[in-house]
């Protein structure tokens, strides 16, 4: 099928990459990039970007009439560390933005969405290991709890409208080309800058704090797969897994290239965040459903993040 694309969030993380490889996929003029500030030269050089607000209806609106558009990424949000030191407006940019895509697409304005959750979904009393893809969810971070709220939400629109939407777990990302902005995963991707740049690193949490993570080419790959799936007999937000590893971990893959890399540990306030998310989770159903499989372990990781991290 035809697809006119348009990411809401193009600048961040994922939303940089996802929007490099959809332009390839469906064409660069297919594929609209916008975010509320401009991103990387390498992005804003790969085709058309509009400057669009979230959680703003008529910007949004306008953009899908304007291009005709058949499928939105909504992956613009505040994720979990920088949420805890603004709740409320956190939970307004992460919930008004989901909501106002919702009604767009019960309107009819657009036709397919995807929509991100994230590992930060399950809570303290979920189970820590191989986290089922149901079990008890009781988020404790203002990002879990609008993450979990809003499978609720996309699961109702599917349900009471009929509206195609589409959502994985996320676990922490791994990647070079965009910064993560304010999540408790993003030590992963300091440290290897730092590694390169000072060959140290101060990791925020302790050494021993595993946590479910993934290379960005999973991520984006498990991202267009899902949508290109034919046929889904429901709605569910999907984990995905790819490895998981700590800090100590993490240090001693690079120190196999970068001998005296040194550690330190300085735990802050994102410790208490990591330690009421899983540590692996359990994807066999979007392996079932949709032929889920990673391919990237931490070796690999390692090798194209100290390849990159320039
Ligand atoms: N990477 C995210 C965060 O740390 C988790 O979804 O907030």
């Amino acid at each position: 099928m035809k697809q006119r694309v348009l990411i809401i969030g193009a600048c961040g993380q994922i939303g940089t990459e996802l929007t490099l490889k959809l332009r390839q996929k469906y064409g660069v003029t297919n594929v609209i990039a916008s975010d509320i500030k401009e991103g990387s030269a390498s992005l804003m050089a790969s085709g058309l970007f509009v400057k669009i607000d979230a959680t703003n209806r008529m910007q949004i609106l306008k953009v899908l009439q304007e291009y005709a558009i058949t499928q939105v990424y909504m992956m613009a949000a505040t994720l979990s560390a920088t949420a805890e030191r603004i709740p409320l407006k956190a939970w307004n940019i992460n919930m008004t933005a989901l909501l106002t895509v919702l009604e767009l697409g019960k309107e009819g304005f657009y036709k397919q969405l995807f929509w991100p959750s994230s590992i930060g979904a399950f809570g303290p009393t979920s189970p820590r290991l191989k986290t089922p893809q149901n079990t008890i969810m009781t988020p404790s971070t203002v990002y879990g709890i609008s993450k979990y709220s809003g499978e609720m939400w996309c699961q109702y629109y599917v349900n009471q409208y009929g509206l195609d939407v589409r959502t994985v777990r996320y676990p922490g990302i791994v990647s070079y080309k965009a910064e993560p902005g304010g999540g408790t995963t993003d030590y992963a991707v300091e440290i290897y800058f730092d590694a390169l740049k000072k060959g140290a690193y101060t990791s925020f949490l302790s050494e021993e704090t595993t946590l479910p993570m993934m290379y960005i080419d999973d991520a984006i790959n498990a991202t267009i797969s899902l949508m290109a799936y034919p046929k889904l007999k429901e709605y569910k937000a999907y984990n995905i897994s790819g490895i998981s590893f700590n800090p100590k971990e993490i240090a001693a893959s690079i120190r196999k290239k970068i001998p005296d890399f040194k550690m330190r540990y300085r735990p802050d306030f994102r410790q208490a965040i990591a330690d009421s998310w899983p540590q692996s989770v359990d994807d066999s159903q979007a392996k079932a459903d949709w032929h889920w499989q990673p391919q990237f372990d931490l070796e690999k990781i390692t090798a194209i993040m100290l390849a990159n991290c320039k």
